[in-house]
């Protein structure tokens, strides 16, 4: 064993090495020439066999090179994978369908159900529209002819705020909104959040949403109201345009009262689910109550400064969540608000 013997395995080890085009191939390089019985392993079995001063001279240079060796391994190592990486890009097929997602996010059942209310209306020429939450007594109660000492008043003006402004517990508020700056004719809905100091169950919430509507024209009467609102139950609970034709949404209206109506009354729905012959949906009445409507007070209209005695027209508000209740048969209204997801998934 000499110097000169350990420069031709060093000259032929990096011809090897530069060689080489892929990793394989240098993983076996490598093995051969650290392995103990490989060229550098032979070199440092065999100094045991030379005399001290020699074993000292080469000793050093082997491990000198055997460090060499190592380095320009390591350099082709990252040289050829950066290459192979370069290569992958290459033929990188952008046209085959991407990674599937899981746990994506979808849009809330009350968000679903208040996109295809507005859907629906918006095709019935309807205009959506929109109050603020924050209300003063005037829009919601005195120009709804709610005065101040009127007892209606003791469900409704509850949650106030600082400055005597309160977090609306209808959405009728918006009617006003709307007519102070639009003449009739119009229709609007208005969907949106209200609240109340009611205790919570199975169907009441303090936090709800209502979709309110209003139709003011020259000749519009409680028939308008009730084919409009008929349209609106079949395609609302209907799956399909075909199915719509078959489902029968006959509702019925009884007497009651709001301040702001005139004629008032309470609108039931025949219940879907059991064509009327009664159910657990419909607890064995075969009807579903649905919203409250009636025919708007002229005061209500003088108050938002539209000429009565020329324009005339009906109004309701409906329970959001009611809505959505029975058509997913769903039983507690709770459920839209606690975030369950094993209950958001089914949507
Ligand atoms: C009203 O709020 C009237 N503003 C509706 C109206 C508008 C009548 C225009 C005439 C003309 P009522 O308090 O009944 O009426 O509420 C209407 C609907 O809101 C109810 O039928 C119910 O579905 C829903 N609702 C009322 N309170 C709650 C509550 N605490 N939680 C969930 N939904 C509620």
């Amino acid at each position: 064993m000499d110097e000169k013997e350990l420069e031709e395995i060093k000259k032929k080890a990096i011809e090897d090495i530069e060689n080489v085009d892929n990793i394989k191939t240098l993983e076996k390089i490598e093995k051969e020439l650290f392995a103990k019985e490989g060229e550098l392993g032979r070199i440092f079995a065999s100094l045991a066999l030379l005399n001290p001063s020699e074993r000292a001279i080469i000793g050093v240079k082997a491990n000198a090179l055997k460090k060499e060796l190592n380095e320009i391994i390591l350099n082709r190592r990252a040289m050829l994978q950066s290459r192979m990486t370069e290569k992958q890009t290459e033929f990188l097929d952008i046209t085959l369908p991407g990674a599937k997602l899981n746990n994506i996010g979808h849009i809330h059942p009350l968000t679903q159900t208040i996109k295809r209310v507005s859907e629906i209306f918006y095709g019935m020429g309807f205009e959506i529209f929109d109050g603020p939450e924050i209300e003063n007594e005037w829009y919601a109660f005195d120009a709804l002819n709610i005065p101040r000492d009127h007892p209606t008043r003791d469900s409704w003006d509850t949650l106030f705020l600082e400055d005597k402004t309160l977090l609306r517990p209808h959405t009728s508020p918006g009617q006003i909104r709307y007519m102070e700056n639009h003449q009739p004719p119009l229709r609007i809905i208005l969907p949106g959040r209200c609240f109340r100091r009611d205790s919570i169950d199975a169907s009441h919430e303090i936090n709800f949403y209502q979709i309110e509507g209003l139709m003011v024209d020259q000749d519009i009467s409680v028939a308008n109201f009730k084919a409009i609102i008929e349209e609106f139950f079949r395609k609302f609970f209907a799956d399909s345009e075909k199915d719509k034709e078959k489902l029968n949404c006959k509702i019925r209206l009884r007497p009651s009262y709001f301040p702001f109506t005139e004629p008032s009354f309470e609108v039931d729905l025949w219940c879907v689910h059991c064509a009327g012959r009664g159910c657990s949906a419909c607890k064995g009445s075969g009807w579903m109550e649905i919203m409250g409507a009636g025919m708007v007070h002229p005061n209500v209209l003088a108050n938002a400064g539209v000429n009565s005695s020329m324009w005339q027209g009906f109004a309701f508000g409906m329970g959001l969540e009611r809505l959505a209740m029975i058509k997913y048969k769903i039983n507690d209204i709770r459920l839209f608000y606690d975030g369950g997801r094993e209950f958001l998934e089914q949507f």
